[in-house]
């Protein structure tokens, strides 16, 4: 039976209206004490005048003792903030409660209505449910007045029901609870067609989350080589990809406290030891969708510099400046690739902040080592702890001390330790901390000048344990999350919750966001310092730290196992808006072997960061070390070099709409479920798929291939048809990776060099996938690579757009300029364009036509070659173009033989 009772003062965009629903029993547990908690009922409900928002009173059903008192009276917000995302904010009624502050977040403000504003707001009457829709979007929101409540999340478009907190009678897991400590909050899901991914960080055997298992959020100093415990950083984002159609949603959780995510593959559960339930729906339908809309909410990822594309070498124990230098000399002796030294704490004075080592590491001698890596190139990248060393001889503490900027505890500066023995910590919650540390950084810049900082043991790592403050349940608060594996106190190994920031922000409440908050402050200083499009790295991140920096999977080990969870780990920073994230190549903690970092540098240059770093206890692993892996290094990073401009246009893309550098394979192929639980391949950008082997002695690879004809990146003459999407057993020998572009793209390449600088002096080659099926297309995203502005309004950048195509048996290749003027400037040419997966009539060409600039035709020579491919396709190869990249061309190819009623001889 259906009743319909539409408010006449919600008329416009958003309708609430009431439904006669089920009715169900009320739910009254039996056996009492056990019961976390016991729900809440709807109270009453308005919507506001924009007609975009509904709020309801909550009241609690009963109370229970289990952690803590519950909150007798709450407040739910519902609101469209944009036609593709929807959020959901319940929190105490009567008292601000923390969340995440607008000045580290900026977000839309939440003004909570005031209640009984007019005696015409519906009310719900027992058992009706309520439902909130904007008319553009395709999300709606239900709330359920059951006893207790719930609320649901659907997608309009296809029925399907996203999220779903109707609580499951007598089973108090699945109700509401909200406790100072403790905020409960389940969802059913659809066992068998919903598919997750996110919800870090975490090192998973398998990208897509498995059934029974829990995550738990707590930043924390444990290294990445050990499986599925918290680590680094706290991401309570996931992507939810529904079988078979592969409609995608995300849901955010936007809360900094310590947490545990509990799933079991029909159902998600949060528990959570404060702040709020602040939840974003993001609407898709498409992962790429979902990841503009939630960047779109929580920053788009940082511009990165062109540099910072090349390979990268560390190791913790280069002892001193000549082992640095060497070690330079070893990459460019064997003719590898190295565009960035870097150095760990082995180059500071006593472990200390902004200083250097003046016996091993001296500052004239280091100044003129930097001095010469920039005239050849290459930049010089070195770590920061931010324990400030106690010490009264050290200008960096007595100006701390002076601009009064340390997280306290009962009064005084916390006293943690890490490498510099005893230190303090500088509270970026603090406005003056970013003035203090831009100024330190400056100081460390007129001292050495370096390109880039990598921000280390930002959990915060701390060698000592406090004791927790007997008298604060926030030390030892009443639930357990799962910290460390063994629901380890919230405080080990890190500073207590009960210490201090600005304005008395616990600990507690805002841990997860150190490293965040650090890499903002490294980020800023970094543009004041040097006017320049910063370069931070940084291990612990949170929910936006994108905006700001890099990432890297921290400590792994040298294990095949490391190498295989490195795809999971890379994927996931990618839909945590962190898009320029790389794992340790050859492994960090323990001795690689010369196999195993072949394989990894096969993989590594193909990750978005790709560095080679070792712990100081593990033998050498620089590339050049072996013969087999100098020969692949040179190999493999040779691609990548070409590869650059393709490397740096996602960049563009990710900084533009947030969409991952390296994505999973759904990402292009949502609708083929195959993709879905596939872990140890990925893509670059929408075509190249990467393929390595991830085991030892082994020398073929059974590789996925979604439908369409992949062309291999090594050898243009090999390629794979694949169908349907199938796997395909392909040869892999020590020295190969596979490497494939699909076709319908177009990639824009530059030549092989030892440095990414010389690489962008190189010209231009067009490497066109012909499709049968769909035109092909591909763009180049050309600037300065390092203006701190990436494709800025009146900026200094050009965009060209490469479209290609049969036309009446013609082939057409043109192109698309947009601010001409930058590239045209840098005299950059294309001289070579190769078309692969032609038809068998390409195998005689009978003319050709470019057209270039203002329709002048040209008619000089074109050198043309055609090649066949192993599936029966021709390639075509024309160089000696010269075509100026920033000018539109047409190149048009005529083959021979045409059929006799088509028009193709003019
Ligand atoms: C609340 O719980 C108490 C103790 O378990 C019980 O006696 C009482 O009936 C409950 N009240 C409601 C409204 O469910
Ligand atoms: C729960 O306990 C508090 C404090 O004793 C009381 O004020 C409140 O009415 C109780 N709530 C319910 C729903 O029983
Ligand atoms: C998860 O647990 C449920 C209930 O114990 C069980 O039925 C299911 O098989 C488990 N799933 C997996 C993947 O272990
Ligand atoms: C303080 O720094 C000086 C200079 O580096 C060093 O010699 C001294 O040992 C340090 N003192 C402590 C207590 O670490
Ligand atoms: C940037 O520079 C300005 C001017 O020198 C200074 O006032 C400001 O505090 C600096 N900000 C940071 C984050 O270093
Ligand atoms: C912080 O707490 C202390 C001690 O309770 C109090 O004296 C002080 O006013 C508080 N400061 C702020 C900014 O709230
Ligand atoms: C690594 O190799 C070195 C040098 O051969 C050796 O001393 C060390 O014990 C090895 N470490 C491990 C963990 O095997
Ligand atoms: C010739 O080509 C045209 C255009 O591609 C096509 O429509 C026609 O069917 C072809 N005819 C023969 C005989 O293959």
């Amino acid at each position: 039976m259906h009743g319909r009772i539409r408010p006449q003062h919600l008329h416009n965009l958003v309708s609430i209206y009431l439904f006669i629903f089920f009715t169900l029993s009320s739910s009254k547990e039996e056996g009492g004490d056990e019961v976390i908690g016991y729900g809440y009922s709807i109270q009453s409900v308005i919507g506001d005048s924009s007609g975009k928002t509904l709020t309801a009173h909550l009241q609690l059903i009963n109370n229970s003792s289990i952690f803590g008192p519950d909150i007798q009276f709450l407040s739910l917000a519902a609101s469209f903030e944009t036609k593709d995302r929807l959020r959901i904010r319940i929190t105490d009624a009567n008292k601000p409660r923390w969340e995440i502050p607008q000045e580290v977040l900026p977000r839309q403000s939440h003004s909570p209505l005031r209640r009984y504003l007019a005696a015409n707001h519906p009310s719900p009457s027992k058992n009706h449910c309520i439902f909130l829709s904007d008319p553009t979007s395709d999300l709606t929101f239900t709330l359920l007045n059951t006893t207790p409540f719930g609320f649901a999340v659907s997608r309009l478009s296809s029925g399907d029901t996203l999220f779903n907190t109707s609580p499951v009678y007598h089973h108090p897991e699945t109700y509401l609870v909200f406790k100072d400590q403790y905020l409960q909050l389940s969802s059913a899901l659809p066992q068998d067609t919903s598919n997750l991914y996110g919800l870090g960080e975490h090192t998973k055997s398998s990208f897509r989350l498995q059934h029974n298992q829990t995550f738990t959020l707590w930043n924390a100093n444990i290294a990445s080589e050990t499986l599925d415990l918290n680590l680094y950083g706290s991401h309570p984002f996931y992507m939810d990809v529904r079988s078979p159609r592969g409609t995608t949603h995300g849901v955010l959780l936007l809360n900094s406290n310590g947490m545990d995510v509990v799933y079991n593959g029909d159902r998600i559960t949060y528990k959570v030891i404060g702040g709020m339930l602040d939840l974003y729906f993001f609407a898709g339908p498409g992962p790429e969708m979902v990841m503009e809309q939630y960047t779109e909410l929580i920053g788009r990822p940082a511009p990165m510099p062109y540099w910072s594309f090349g390979f990268h070498q560390c190791r913790w124990g280069y002892k001193d400046i000549s082992d640095l230098k060497n070690v330079v000399a070893g990459y460019s002796e064997a003719r590898i690739p190295l565009d960035v030294m870097w150095s760990d704490i082995d180059y500071m004075d006593g472990y200390k902040d902004f200083t250097l080592d003046p016996i091993n590491f001296p500052t004239e001698k280091m100044k003129k080592f930097v001095n010469a890596l920039h005239q050849n190139g290459q930049k010089y990248v070195v770590i920061l702890d931010p324990g400030i060393s106690v010490n009264e001889t050290y200008p960096t503490y007595t100006r701390g001390m002076q601009a009064d900027i340390f997280i306290k505890r009962n009064g005084e500066p916390y006293l943690g330790k890490v490498w510099p023995g005893f230190t303090y910590f500088p509270d970026f919650l603090n406005p003056s901390t970013g003035v203090y540390w831009g100024n330190e950084i400056k100081k460390f810049f007129e001292l050495l000048p370096v390109d880039g900082l990598w921000i280390d043991m930002n959990e915060i790592a701390n060698f000592i344990t406090s004791l927790p403050n007997p008298s604060s349940t926030l030390d030892n608060p009443p639930y357990k999350i799962n910290n460390a594996g063994i629901q380890r106190l919230i405080g080990e190994e890190t500073i207590p919750a009960t210490s201090l920031h600005f304005s008395n922000i616990t600990e507690y409440n805002a841990h997860n966001l150190y490293g965040f908050l650090e890499s903002k402050a490294t980020n800023e200083a970094l543009v004041n310092v040097t006017g320049k499009r910063p370069f931070v790295l940084s291990r612990c991140t949170f929910v936006g730290s994108g905006k700001y920096s890099a990432h890297w999977t921290g400590d792994n080990a040298a294990t095949w196992s490391d190498l295989a969870y490195s795809i999971p780990s890379i994927l996931n920073f990618g839909i945590f808006g962190i898009p320029m994230v790389g794992a340790d190549i050859c492994g960090f903690f323990g001795n690689t072997t010369e196999e195993l970092c072949q394989r990894w540098i096969q993989l590594g240059a193909f990750y978005p960061f790709a560095r080679d770093h070792s712990d100081k206890d593990a033998i050498r692993q620089e590339l050049y070390i072996w013969n087999s892996v100098t020969t692949t290094a040179r190999k493999v990073l040779g691609l990548r070099y070409r590869l650059l401009p393709y490397f740096y246009t996602l960049m563009y893309e990710a900084h533009s709409k947030g969409i991952p550098i390296a994505r999973p394979i759904f990402f292009s192929f949502p609708q083929d479920t195959n993709t879905y639980n596939i872990s140890s391949q990925f893509l670059l950008g929408k075509g190249i798929l990467v393929s390595p082997v991830l085991e030892p002695g082994v020398v073929s690879v059974d590789a996925y291939f979604p439908a369409g004809n992949w062309f291999d990146l090594f050898d243009y003459s090999r390629s794979v048809n694949s169908q349907e999407g199938s796997y395909i057993k392909l040869d892999a020998p020590p020295d190969h990776i596979n490497v494939h572009i699909r076709e319908g793209n177009i990639l824009a390449m530059q030549g092989e060099a030892m440095t990414t600088r010389e690489a962008r002096k190189t010209p231009f080659q067009l490497l066109v996938a012909i499709s049968g099926r769909e035109n092909s297309s591909g763009e180049v995203f050309l600037d300065d690579g390092e203006d701190m502005e990436m494709g800025g309004e009146g900026g200094k950048w050009s965009l060209i757009k490469f479209n290609s195509g049969m036309v009446r048996n013609r082939l057409i290749l043109r192109s698309e300029v947009l601010n001409e003027e930058f590239a045209v400037n840098q005299k950059w040419t294309i001289d070579k364009v190769t078309f692969l997966g032609l038809n068998e009539s390409f195998k005689k060409i009978k003319g050709y036509q470019l057209v270039t600039g203002m329709g002048v035709r040209e008619n000089r020579h074109l050198d043309i070659s055609i090649k066949a491919n192993s599936n029966g396709y021709v390639n075509v190869e024309i160089s000696n173009l010269s075509i100026l990249v920033g000018k539109e061309f047409v190149l048009e190819i005529t083959p021979k033989k045409c059929n006799k009623t088509n028009a193709c001889s003019q």
